[in-house]
């Protein structure tokens, strides 16, 4: 069964170390025959600012963002996918504003039901893959661990490639086997 990989960038770089980060995790899935689809964050149509919290995901029977936008046209692709890949660099020891704007609308992908404290999602199943960069040392495992609650809550696996020291944008090619690394981390998961 061809594996179907969804990816959302978070960068607004176009050949920034995010943009490197995605094409050597594609080149190694696509070569275990994955199907990748790239959606990059920063360059949607958003006719909101971020979820508006308005709950009427929540009240319709469909799993889908009533804000008819390009993001809600993003969350609609995840259903299909086995494997959501969210990649951003590391932007004040968080993720990046533009993935944010993709992950809160993730709300419309489950219904919570509180009278019987049960969730149901078609997230379930899947695999939630974090791909990050930080021009330091310090913050990628506090930028996971948000990714990795989100993956337990909604019965996702998750699993991660995080790059310290990766440089400015542009530099992560300089740092040694961190490309092949990655096309291997694609390999395994596609
Ligand atoms: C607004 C902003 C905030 C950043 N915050 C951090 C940070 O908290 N820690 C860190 O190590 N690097 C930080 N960086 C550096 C980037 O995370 C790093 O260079 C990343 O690899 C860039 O990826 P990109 O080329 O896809 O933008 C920041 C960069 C920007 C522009």
């Amino acid at each position: 069964m061809v594996k179907k990989i969804l990816i959302v960038s978070g960068s607004h770089k176009k050949n920034g170390n995010t943009a490197a980060l995605v094409k050597w995790f594609s080149e190694g899935a696509k070569e275990k025959g994955a199907h990748v689809e790239v959606v990059h964050a920063a360059y949607l149509k958003y006719k909101t600012n971020g979820c508006r919290s308005c709950r009427a995901c929540q009240r319709s029977s469909k799993y889908e963002c009533v804000v008819k936008d390009d993001a809600a046209a993003a969350l609609a692709k995840f259903p299909a996918a086995d494997v959501i890949v969210m990649a951003t660099p590391l932007y004040f020891f968080s993720a990046s504003a533009q993935l944010k704007l993709i992950m809160d609308r993730m709300f419309s992908l489950y219904k919570w039901d509180n009278k019987t404290d049960t969730m149901t999602t078609p997230l379930k199943g899947k695999t939630l893959v974090l791909l990050a960069s930080a021009y330091e040392d310090t913050g990628l495992d506090a930028l996971a661990q948000p990714f990795k609650i989100t993956a337990d809550y909604t019965g996702m696996r998750f699993k991660s490639l995080l790059v310290a020291n990766a440089g400015e944008s542009g530099d992560i090619g300089k740092l040694k086997g961190i490309s092949e690394r990655t096309r291997a981390f694609g390999r395994k998961i596609g």
